[in-house]
Formats: structure tokens, C-alpha cells, sequence
């Protein structure tokens, strides 16, 4: 999940698209790789843990000791807090390896039926770059507002560069959040968005409040609302991923 745009619905959509596949029974990773260390809000995780897969590179341990598993069933990797100097080191680290963060990811020896999600930060940082290059399906996460549709293009160019023509790249798909066909403004921008995607893969995930509320209950709306607007609208988001770029479970 990536966007160069903060707070449009990135960890929200990584933790409920998690959650749609994981009842269909696929065994499911949700990865938070945001220096922020927020997706862990989403599953309800214990504020005062500060473990997470980053401090484990750090010192060379394996990743797979920062899986923790929470009550759906999902193995959630928090990237833990690290302090200023953790955090350049890290970023150093980063710098020198291109795909540091692709190898990590082998290193938990996912099978063709495992699936991960990645929570990237917001933005062209040396972060999106390795969500970006360790990535087979891309999902941009916009608004349907003024600045996720200017932002657009150049998170065209972001997968161009690291994605595009790459032996294991499946595929991008463009998730416009917080839908308001009320609102004259937003219903253009997203027809708009639509006009330039056209031939893309596109789903969309409507405004709803049972979407924050979930969150501030730790949890996800397919947990806490079942019948919302907003958790039709990823079950139908999350199956559109499954047609178009990840085909059946084997
Ligand atoms: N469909 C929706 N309807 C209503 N509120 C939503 C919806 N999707 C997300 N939100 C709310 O928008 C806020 C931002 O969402 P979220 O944290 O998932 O964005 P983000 O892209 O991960 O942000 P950041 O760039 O800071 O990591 C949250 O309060 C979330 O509950
Ligand atoms: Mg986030």
C-alpha cells in the first residue's frame, strides 16, 4: 500500500484487505513499514510494546522473531520504535541495498498462498523505495481531493521506475478512498481519476465513520462494523485484487 500523500487510508486498507483474505483463509502478514509505527493500532496492539522487525535488522536477528500473531489469525510485523540514532542507521542501511528490505522479506520463506501486506510511509522516501522494489502488486491509496489527484502522476513515475518490467511484478491497482458522491467536488475528482485510469484497476472505498470508529476500538470495520458501507466496499476491494492480480487460492 503506498501513496504520496499522507492519512488517505494506507494502514486502514492494509489491515482490512488483510482481513478480508484472511477469512477467506489465506494466511496473511500485515507489515508495517513506517518509521511512524502505527499499524499496530489497527490490531489493537499494546502501546507500550516498541518491538518490531527494524530493530531485529538492526542487530541482525531474523524478522520472523517480530511476528506477532493477534486474535483473527493475522501475523502482524509492527516496525517498532527506534530512537534517532537506530533510525539513521537503519536509513544507512537502506541507502546501501536498494532491495534490503526484499531480503528480509524472503527470509520469512512465504509460500505461492502466503500473502504480505506493506504499510509504506507516505511519500517518494527511501522507504516507498523498498516497499516499491520488494513489491508484486502495488496498491496507490488517494483521496478523490485536489492533491491526491496532483500527486498522481508521480506516483505513476515511482512504479514505473521500480516496478514496471520486473519478471515478478503482477500488477498495480489504484484504491480512491473516502468516496462522497454528495459532495460535487469529490464525485468530479474521482470521475476525473477514473478518465485517467482508464484501463486500470480501480476500486473505492466510501467516507464512512465506522471506519475511524473502528480504529479507535483497535480493530478493523470488517470486525467492528460487518455491515457497513465501508466493509462492502473492501470485501469487494480486497476480491477485485484477488481477480485481476492474484488469481484463486492454490
Ligand atoms: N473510508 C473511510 N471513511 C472514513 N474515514 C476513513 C476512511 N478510511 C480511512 N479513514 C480515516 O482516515 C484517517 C487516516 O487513515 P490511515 O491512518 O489509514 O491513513 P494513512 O494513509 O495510513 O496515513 P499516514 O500517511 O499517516 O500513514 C484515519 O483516522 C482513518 O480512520
Ligand atoms: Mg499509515
Amino acid at each position: 500500500m503506498f501513496s504520496t500523500k499522507g492519512g488517505v487510508g494506507k494502514s486502514t486498507a492494509t489491515a482490512n484487505f488483510g482481513t478480508v483474505m484472511q477469512l477467506e483463509d489465506r494466511k496473511v502478514y500485515a507489515m508495517d513499514y513506517d518509521p511512524n509505527n502505527t499499524l499496530r493500532f489497527h490490531y489493537g496492539l499494546n502501546q507500550s510494546d516498541t518491538n518490531g522487525h527494524a530493530s531485529l535488522s538492526l542487530q541482525g536477528s531474523p524478522i520472523k522473531n517480530a511476528v506477532t500473531t493477534i486474535d483473527n489469525g493475522t501475523f502482524v510485523l509492527p516496525f517498532g520504535e527506534l530512537t534517532e540514532d537506530q533510525l539513521n542507521q537503519y536509513q544507512e542501511k537502506l541507502l546501501q541495498d536498494p532491495f534490503f528490505l526484499k531480503k528480509q522479506i524472503d527470509t520469512l520463506g512465504l509460500s505461492h498462498d502466503e500473502i504480505l501486506f506493506i504499510d509504506a510511509p507516505s511519500g517518494s522516501t527511501i522507504f516507498t523505495q523498498q516497499v516499491l522494489n520488494a513489491a508484486h502488486v502495488s496498491v496507490v491509496v488517494m483521496l478523490a481531493d485536489a492533491a491526491s489527484y496532483l500527486t498522481l502522476e508521480g506516483s505513476l513515475k515511482l512504479i514505473n521506475k521500480h516496478c514496471i518490467g520486473r519478471k515478478d511484478y503482477l500488477g498495480t491497482m489504484y484504491l480512491v478512498n473516502q468516496i462522497q458522491r454528495k459532495y460535487e467536488l469529490n464525485s468530479d475528482i474521482f470521475d476525473m481519476v477514473q478518465l485517467q485510469l482508464e484501463n486500470h484497476i480501480i476500486a473505492e472505498v466510501h467516507q464512512d465513520q465506522c471506519v475511524p470508529e473502528a480504529l479507535a476500538r483497535g480493530t478493523n470495520v470488517l470486525t467492528d462494523a460487518p455491515e457497513s458501507l465501508a466493509t462492502q466496499d473492501f470485501i469487494d476491494a480486497a476480491q477485485t485484487m484477488e481477480s485481476f492480480l492474484l488469481g484463486p487460492i492454490v
